[in-house]
């Protein structure tokens, strides 16, 4: 047996008796839990600090499993899934009766995906069942997009983390529910609203009627230093004004400084979107760890290609700026 083989062997042994394990997707780690096992879902919980009631995305090994886990499989999400699964996508679907309430949060919906990272399909095939995976963070933090990231925020609150390098995405998975008849995007991701469009039809314009996402909750994928967006052309004129008033900053910025600003550090990270968004939760850590009392975001374009970055950046600045402005 290969020293590949032993870890998989080992991570379906602790799921099977109910314990967690990291895995790496696409997208970012995930916490997994067997998904029929009330005990191992509520763990889930416990390790993230995250409040009973926020639903779990169910990873499954292909599309066939859908049927055991949804009560409807309709021909818009049937068309999505021939077209993106395995991949970055996650479909809400009406919830089969006999799925777990803490699984779903209480909701009659669940959220199901079929992720295409080796390791993922590796793990999910020889487990057999679906695995509960949200992210691999602590609650309302930045994802893990390599398992060294895991360690750092769950440490020994998670039996065992499969090692699958870096994630190729970085951000989490686009989310459509496809309920009542109706498509919704409930979160952006790297599969943008025309992809979808192409492929199901239009998408229905929501924010109003969508199901609780507790990623939707303003304050999500926050690093702990608090974070302002700001326009390319004030970024100079902002630090200046934050380091006069006394902070050490960091910046993350798509070019170099125009001036020499001492008490900044200042990183520029890739310009193009998927580049950015690739960098972006490990480049946050990073900043984060630098003990600054700030970190300065420059405003990404209003463009389609940019929506899941801005959607991140929104909600990581959402607590409160440097100065509380
Ligand atoms: O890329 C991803 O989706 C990653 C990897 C590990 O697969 N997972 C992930 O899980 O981001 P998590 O728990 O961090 O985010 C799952 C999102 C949450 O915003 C949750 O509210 C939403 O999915 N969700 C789950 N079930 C839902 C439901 N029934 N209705 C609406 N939203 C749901
Ligand atoms: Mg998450």
């Amino acid at each position: 047996m290969t020293a590949a083989n032993a870890v998989l062997d080992e991570a379906v042994r602790l799921l099977r008796a109910g314990q967690l394990v990291a895995f790496p997707t696409e997208t970012v780690y995930g916490l997994g839990a067997d998904a029929r096992n009330a005990a191992a879902v509520a763990r889930v919980f416990e390790a993230k600090g995250r409040p009973a009631g926020h639903p779990l995305i169910v990873h499954l090994a292909g599309a066939g499993a859908v049927r055991e886990w949804a009560s409807d499989f309709a021909a818009p999400a049937q068309k999505l899934a021939r077209a993106f699964w395995p991949g970055p996508l996650t479909l809400v679907l009406p919830r089969a009766p006999d799925v777990l309430p803490a699984v779903t949060g209480g909701q009659d919906s669940i959220a199901l995906r079929v992720p295409s990272h080796p390791l993922a399909q590796a793990l999910l095939a020889a487990f057999g069942g679906g695995i509960a995976a949200p992210s691999a963070n602590r609650y309302g933090r930045v994802s893990p997009t390599c398992a060294a990231h895991v360690r750092e925020e769950l440490g020994e609150r998670v039996a065992l983390v499969l090692d699958g390098g870096d994630c190729e995405v970085g951000l989490e998975s686009t989310i459509v529910a496809c309920l009542g008849g109706e498509l919704s995007l409930l979160r952006p991701g790297i599969i943008g609203r025309a992809e979808i469009e192409a492929v199901a039809g239009p998408l229905a314009d929501t924010a109003a009627r969508a199901p609780r996402v507790p990623g939707s909750s303003r304050t999500h994928y926050a690093p702990a230093t608090p974070l302002e967006l700001v326009a390319a052309d004030r970024l100079e004129s902002r630090c200046t004004e934050l380091v006069a008033a006394g902070y050490a900053l960091a910046v993350l910025a798509r070019r170099p400084a125009r001036a020499s600003l001492p008490q900044v550090t200042w990183r520029v990270v890739a310009a193009a979107a998927p580049a950015f968004g690739h960098d972006l939760y490990a480049t946050l850590r990073s900043l984060d760890r630098l003990g600054v009392s700030g970190i300065l975001v420059e405003r990404v374009p209003e463009s389609e290609e940019w929506a899941a970055v801005r959607d991140r950046l929104r909600r990581a600045a959402a607590r409160d700026t440097p100065d509380g402005t």
